[in-house]
């Protein structure tokens, strides 16, 4: 099945506190947004790409990441929404109905390699769920609302979520225009990845896929050295 990635790209990385989307900031003197892109243009699993960005960026998004830097798969530059949530809803409006499998991506996890864009897709293919995660090392507590512990789940069930989540184009889309009806915008804020969306809305099994370490999530000033320090040793993207 065709596999298209639905790259995200319209946050305003508030977390940063810097004056620009963290997706346009430089690491490496390339946009982050970039590596994914490059990545994905570079890949024998991903066939096409539809990147979601910010409204007024979108312009400037066409001419000055994908014609600059060649990438060709990139079939849409489209707007995203005021939440994660609803800028994958826009991707996902924009592929409705195609038949393909769809691999939903953080532009801010810049360091997705191919080999695990090949474990998800060979898994997606039978499971039509699945989503890139890692082990935790850390031991992992639920507290209570005033800070307390309350819980202590076993560390070898604990698993760190990163994306691509990757689904049956025609399921993730009714899960999501289930959810989006029964639930209040409240609780849709509440929604921090995709799997959660299905999670919500079915009983349909989802399969961990491991990852890498390395797929980290630029979030904050801390996570940008350590991505430059991956950048320095990584020989794919000089
Ligand atoms: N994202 C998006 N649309 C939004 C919010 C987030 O496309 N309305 C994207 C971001 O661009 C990012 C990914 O979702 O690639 C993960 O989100 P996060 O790391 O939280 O990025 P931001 O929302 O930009 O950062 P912050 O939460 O610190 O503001
Ligand atoms: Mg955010």
């Amino acid at each position: 099945m065709k596999n298209i990635a639905i790259v995200l790209a319209a946050g305003k990385g508030s977390r940063m506190e810097i004056n620009i989307e963290k997706q346009f900031m430089h690491i490496g003197g390339k946009p982050l947004m970039f590596y994914c892109l490059d990545t994905f243009e570079k890949s024998d699993v991903i066939d096409e790409v539809i990147l979601v960005t910010n409204k007024e960026h979108v312009d400037y998004v066409k001419k000055d990441v994908v014609e600059f830097f060649k990438f060709i798969k990139v079939s849409r530059v489209i707007a995203g929404g005021s939440e994660r949530v609803y800028s994958v809803w826009e991707g996902l409006k924009a592929i409705r109905g195609r038949e393909a499998n769809v691999f939903i991506h953080d532009s801010a996890r810049p360091f997705i390699r191919e080999d695990a864009l090949k474990r998800l897709s060979v898994t997606v293919e039978s499971t039509k769920a699945c989503v890139a995660a890692m082990p935790s090392k850390d031991t992992v507590k639920l507290s209570d609302e005033n800070g307390y512990i309350k819980e202590t789940p076993k560390r070898d069930k604990v698993w760190i979520i990163q994306t691509p989540q990757v689904f049956e184009n025609k399921l993730i889309y009714k899960a999501f225009e289930h959810m989006l009806a029964a639930k209040t915008k409240e609780e849709i804020k509440q929604v921090t990845d995709d799997a959660m969306v299905l999670e919500m809305s079915s009983e349909h099994p989802i399969k961990l896929v491991e990852s890498d370490y390395e797929n980290i999530k630029v979030t904050t000033g801390e996570d940008v050295k350590i991505a430059e320090t991956f950048l320095k040793k990584d020989t794919v993207f000089k």
